[in-house]
């Protein structure tokens, strides 16, 4: 089975937390190692930007769930392609949380420093993960 690679963006709900942030990488490492899923997940407090790696099965299941997870909303997919190799083979969930301190690396993707992943196109939202990744 080839492997795919699916981006998309969404919104927190009102009142989502770091905490939240926790139990969902918890629960996505475990799964995602049983399913061979890789990927990186960013989030500012707002906003997340997710990287789906894996066979196509795996991938499309996942995003079914995904779409219905009522933690966040807006989920608007921004890539869904078929790679020759993963970029985030190290991460079951690689994640980075957007900070003052760390945001100045959106300058190279973005005209300002602001993290509006529904603004970008899916190449650079790709790109992006992978310049965070690399932060890691
Ligand atoms: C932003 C976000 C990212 C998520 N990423 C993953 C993930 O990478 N892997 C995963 O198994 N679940 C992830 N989840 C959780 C799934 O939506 C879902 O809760 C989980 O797959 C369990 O689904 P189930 O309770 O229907 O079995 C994520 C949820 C959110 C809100």
């Amino acid at each position: 089975m080839y492997l795919v690679r699916l981006i998309y963006a969404s919104r927190a709900r009102k009142g989502f937390g770091p905490s939240d942030v926790e139990q969902i990488l918890e629960v996505a490492r475990k799964a995602n190692a049983q399913k061979g899923i890789t990927g990186m997940l960013c989030f500012n407090g707002y906003n997340f930007l997710q990287s789906l790696e894996g066979s196509r099965t795996a991938v499309n299941e996942l995003y079914r769930h995904i779409l219905e997870d009522e933690r966040h909303f807006d989920t608007t997919l921004l890539e869904y392609r078929e790679i020759i190799a993963r970029d985030f083979d190290n991460w079951h969930m690689g994640y980075l949380g957007l900070t003052k301190e760390n945001q100045a690396l959106l300058l190279r993707f973005s005209n300002n420093l602001e993290f509006d992943p529904f603004k970008m196109s899916g190449a650079t939202a790709h790109a992006m993960l992978c310049e965070l990744s690399a932060t890691l």
